[in-house]
């Protein structure tokens, strides 16, 4: 499964990037706007740290403006994937984009039926909002392995991106359920290795090492 961090901070890409299992990054403009900086330079600088796909999304909501600004969005590098949200307007433009070869993700996916139209219309990812639908008492992760099955049955090229991954579990589900890629907070990546017993096991190795004579330490 790939890892993709959903931040638009530059300094958790770099250190994300320096563990060496960052595939790509997922920026919104909720998470742009956090950071206060020029859009366009924010993402130049990200896809010159990041080798892997840099999801930037749209910011209009009819299909001529997408288009527009989708082509302008993926002149500034070539790993950009425009990110369209899944409405009717943005469809045409999720069609029309990859038919001119740039690389589109739907986002703000909440149904199988909204994955399966992005399919259609030729989408290179699919982000279901997994911790969003949780929010309100619904299963979110049904929804990536019901978008597995239809994809599966019908041999959808469209990668399933879980987005709104909020908890290490979240990403063990996701990773279950078949997604190709999950999109985490900084926090939640650095959350993934960390166990009590690991800690635990490791202090405890280190002081029976200590026990050891000095001579009997090296080879
Ligand atoms: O980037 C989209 C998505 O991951 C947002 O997550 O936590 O704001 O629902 P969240």
């Amino acid at each position: 499964m790939k890892f993709f961090i959903d931040t638009a901070s530059i300094q958790e890409i770099k250190k994300a990037a320096s563990w060496g299992i960052l595939d790509g990054v997922t920026t919104n403009p909720s998470l742009v706007a956090k950071e206060g900086r020029n859009f366009h330079e924010a993402l130049k600088e990200i896809c010159s740290v990041v080798a892997g796909p840099v999801s930037a999304e749209v910011v209009s909501t009819t299909t001529e403006e997408m288009v527009k600004e989708g082509r302008e969005l993926s002149r500034i590098a070539k790993n950009i994937i425009v990110k369209i949200p899944c409405i009717a307007a943005g469809i045409p433009a999720i069609k029309m984009l990859s038919a001119e070869g740039i690389a589109i993700n739907t986002t703000l996916i909440f149904s199988p039926n909204q994955a399966l139209i992005a399919a259609k219309a030729g989408a290179a990812f699919v982000s279901p909002f997994v911790g969003r639908l949780d929010d309100i008492s619904t299963e979110g992760m049904d929804l990536v392995r019901r978008i597995r099955t239809i994809f599966d049955n019908y041999d959808f090229p469209t990668q399933i991106l879980a987005a709104s991954i909020r908890n290490p579990v979240h990403v063990v589900e996701a990773a279950m359920a078949g997604a190709d890629a999950a999109t985490m907070p900084f926090a939640v990546i650095e959350s993934l290795l960390k166990h009590p017993l690991t800690d635990a096991g490791l202090k405890k190795f280190l002081e029976d090492w200590q026990k050891l004579p000095q001579a009997s330490r090296r080879g």
